[in-house]
């Protein structure tokens, strides 16, 4: 089955478009500029409410996804704690940009405002696993014995 089948294959009013960004992140781990438009055009509205919906709605991904998520905290006691410093090294370790995907697809880094484990600081979650009082040079052997 197509995205475009996916789409069409709801009611076509407003109230699809939640549950059909839902279905294709669940699908594909990204919802693409193709089925924006598609998207939009089935729905008829445009592109820009989509993309108005989308800044609150953190679930869904513009792109794919790397093999490997990691997802830093950048709440007060993690950032007091080195979460920037853990950011860093990883930028440079992997050559990857906060919010992003590296080149060669290893890894998305992504950042959090809280996990609700600030007594833990700093935290960094990778695939799913929490890691807490991280120290920027584990994380990044962490990830290196993951990836090569
Ligand atoms: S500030 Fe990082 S877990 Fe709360």
């Amino acid at each position: 089955m197509t995205n475009k089948e996916i789409i069409e294959g709801y009611n076509k009013s407003k109230e699809s478009l939640n549950p059909i960004l839902d279905k294709l992140q669940d699908i594909n781990g990204f919802v693409s500029k193709d089925d924006i438009a598609n998207i939009a055009n089935y729905l008829e509205i445009t592109e820009k409410e989509i993309m108005i919906l989308l800044k609150y709605k953190k679930n869904i991904k513009l792109e794919k996804q790397g093999d490997n998520i990691v997802i830093v905290c950048k709440g007060p006691n993690c950032l007091k704690n080195g979460s920037l410093d853990i950011i860093k090294a990883i930028e440079y370790e992997f050559d990857v940009k906060e919010g992003n995907t590296s080149k060669d697809g290893k890894i998305s880094l992504e950042t959090k405002n809280c996990f609700k484990k600030c007594a833990f600081a700093p935290n960094v979650e990778i695939n799913g696993k929490l890691y807490s009082n991280c120290k920027k040079n584990d994380i990044v052997k962490i990830l290196k014995d993951m990836i090569y």
